[in-house]
């Protein structure tokens, strides 16, 4: 069971995790801040130690066992205007990265858009949604699922899963973890307010598929080239034969 304690003792924040709502059972961490109306604060997360309906990108379910991981979501409603939703979604990404290289000396990899990889092995996944009033950004959430303490997994993976008990052998305290991530989470939303260079530059070490060549779903489509780069906006370009397309979403298949 998730110990709330010991999981704000640990928290740096200003906002982030500071309105903490834990739930045993929920359908979706994601579809429950969507559907909230203005009673939540800016940095509201919640936690559930289990979702029945979980949502993972491009309409795919999201699978965790009960207890063992983290699935929990992030919402962001202030100064929304400061911020391009593809940059938050990178941003997460990192945060989950850099808290499990910080906290556990385990080396992760990116993978675009949002996957966090461990020995090319998925840790973690982020799942971005926002509503919208008119032209203006209303509140964007962030999901997180990273596996932490899980080592089966059942079913068929486009990228074999992992998780951090499964690379460590050993088991992972998630109230240290949750409250890593949001630190780190914030600290970069904060950088990010000055600019993203630097988010987009230390995004970019951290993926190694970049100057290689994939091959990518786009919707039906599969597509193959070299990924040259993120654009200004996060989205891939991909080089296919002479020419420079730019992927907004997709599955990246082969390294
Ligand atoms: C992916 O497909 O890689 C994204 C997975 C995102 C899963 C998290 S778990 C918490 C939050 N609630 C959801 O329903 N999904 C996200």
């Amino acid at each position: 069971m998730f110990n709330i304690e010991n999981f704000d003792i640990k928290l740096e924040t200003e906002n982030l995790g500071r309105n903490f709502i834990y739930t045993e059972e929920i359908s979706s961490t994601n579809s429950y801040l969507m559907k909230s109306n203005d009673e939540f604060l800016h940095g509201t997360t919640i936690l559930s130690e289990f979702q029945n309906q979980g949502k993972g990108r491009i309409n795919r379910p999201w699978f965790s066992e009960k207890g063992q991981n983290l699935t929990f979501s992030v919402l962001l409603k202030n100064d929304l205007e400061k911020y391009n939703p593809n940059h938050i979604s990178l941003a997460a990404s990192l945060a989950v990265s850099n808290s499990i290289e910080n906290l556990f000396q385990l080396k992760t990899e990116l993978k675009w858009p949002n996957d966090v990889l461990v020995n090319s092995k998925k840790v973690s996944g982020i799942l971005l949604e926002s509503t919208s009033m008119g032209s203006s950004l209303e509140k964007i959430i962030i999901g997180f699922g990273v596996n932490v303490n899980q080592t089966k997994f059942i079913g068929e993976f486009k990228i074999r899963p992992t998780s951090i008990k499964f690379e460590l052998r050993k088991e992972v305290t998630r109230e240290r973890l949750l409250s890593e991530i949001l630190n780190t989470f914030e600290e970069i939303l904060n950088e990010m307010s000055k600019g993203s260079k630097k988010l987009l530059d230390d995004w970019r070490e951290k993926c190694r598929m970049i100057g290689e060549h994939i091959m990518i779903n786009v919707g039906d489509e599969k597509k193959s080239g070299i990924f040259y780069d993120i654009d200004a906006n996060g989205l891939m370009i991909l080089k296919v034969g002479e020419d420079f397309e730019k992927i907004k979403n997709g599955d990246v298949l082969v390294r």
